[in-house]
């Protein structure tokens, strides 16, 4: 009895020490991947990693674009609790940085050679005063357009390439009884596609001036008036049950049949891939229209935050594996994004990355490539928010355009 009593006190005591072992050896990771194209994407990191025994500690907190994640963030910060590794986009990575919150990377960015392969638009987030604080996992972008193919052929839809090409398409879909534009009613959402329609309907240099300089008489001129007219347009050409729908419900009425176009980031080709669908088969990807030659990005970067002292194995190995050439593009196939790096082979990416990779190289070269306002990448958060605020009121009817613009205006100079 006695034996047995000291045996198990004995095993009790070696499962403590190889638990606290495994908890030393976890990354505990707060990210917002949840969708179905998302989680598969997720997957393939935490394989990754699995296969150099580290452990994933996971830390989900549902909510497209990250503002909730961002939320709990701060409370885990606040109350000394800060996750190992963090997602995050664009100006949330600087504002943390800024507060001495983010771990140094410097010593697995120079031993794995980032400098070299990680292109200036993300270091501009990744580097703060010359020190590495988050590894890149991808680069998205937010002016695509996603179209059921078999419902455009079946109403003599080709792919428009203006805004009146596209508003009679949207026409055709309506007399059809089909719904034109899958949308969810979200404020990032709205952000999302008015980042499309703001470039479309000014140009490029309208969108820096309004969304990067943050120019009061940009953001309430009379092109910022005739963009929420447009805003207006896609609003007339969404169902009635727009209002909160998470983004990945909206693409999957895309990919069922039952609307034609949704206007998302290219994380919505990873719930056509996730439902087996096929690019230029089942579905269509295309620039939204007027902004070809434009690439709105946004970049996923994990920040590892500081735990006192030097960057732990477990964070170094993560940001290490995030950034090798090989998992960018096992990753980036799967979610739908284009690799963080210049030098990953098209190879093994479909239609739709093809041309994603080589819009971005383009746009990058002609002066075209601008931060997403909508996801955090053209402003810090305040004024993203008050951004948000102002084209979510507009695009539930709260103002008209001309309001809207000057709203606009008013917000932006108020949140700086
Ligand atoms: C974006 C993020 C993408 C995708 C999307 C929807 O902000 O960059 O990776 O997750 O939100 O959740």
């Amino acid at each position: 009895m006695k034996s047995t009593r000291a045996t198990l006190k004995m095993t009790v005591a070696a499962l403590a020490v190889m638990t606290a072992g495994a908890q030393a050896a976890d990354v505990e990771v707060l990210h917002w991947w949840t969708s179905g194209g998302e989680a598969a994407a997720l997957n393939v990191l935490k394989q990754d990693l699995e296969g150099q025994s580290i452990g994933w500690q996971d830390m989900p907190v549902a909510g497209g674009g990250g503002e909730q994640a961002m939320t709990v963030l701060r409370a885990r910060v606040t109350s000394g609790n800060a996750p190992t590794a963090v997602q995050m986009l664009g100006f949330d990575i600087t504002d943390w940085a800024d507060q001495g919150a983010l771990a140094d990377l410097n010593s697995v960015a120079e031993q794995e050679g980032w400098d070299a392969v990680v292109p200036d638009a993300l270091k501009a987030f990744s580097k703060h005063d010359g020190k590495w604080v988050a590894a890149a996992v991808n680069v998205h972008s937010t002016n695509w357009v996603w179209a059921n193919k078999s419902v455009l052929e079946a109403n003599g839809i080709e792919v428009p390439q203006t805004w009146e090409d596209f508003t009679a398409a949207l026409a055709k879909l309506k007399e059809a009884g089909i719904t034109p534009i899958a949308h969810g009613g979200q404020p990032w959402q709205d952000a999302t596609v008015f980042d499309a329609v703001a470039m479309s309907t000014g140009g490029p240099d309208f969108y820096k001036k309004a969304f990067i300089d943050l120019d009061p008489e940009t953001l309430g001129s009379e092109t910022m008036v005739e963009a929420f007219k447009r805003m207006d347009v896609i609003r007339a050409n969404v169902d009635e049950n727009f209002s909160g729908r998470d983004w990945n419900l909206a693409t999957a009425m895309v990919i069922n049949g039952e609307a034609g176009f949704q206007m998302m980031g290219d994380w919505a080709k990873g719930e056509f891939l996730n439902a087996d669908k096929t690019p230029g088969e089942d579905f269509l990807c295309f620039r939204f229209p007027g902004t070809q030659a434009q690439v709105t990005f946004n970049a996923d970067q994990f920040a590892m935050f500081d735990q006192g002292g030097e960057v732990s194995a477990e964070q170094a190995a993560l940001a290490k594996a995030i950034l090798s050439p090989s998992f960018q593009s096992a990753f980036n196939v799967v979610k739908g994004s284009v690799p963080a790096r210049t030098d990953v082979s098209d190879e093994a990416f479909d239609a739709c990355g093809k041309q994603g990779m080589k819009d971005l190289a383009a746009a990058a070269s002609s002066g075209n490539l601008f931060g997403s306002m909508a996801h955090g990448h053209s402003a810090p958060a305040s004024v993203k928010n008050a951004m948000y605020d102002v084209i979510t009121a507009h695009f539930n009817g709260e103002y008209d355009a001309e309001t809207a613009a000057a709203e606009l205006a008013t917000a932006v100079e108020l949140a700086q």
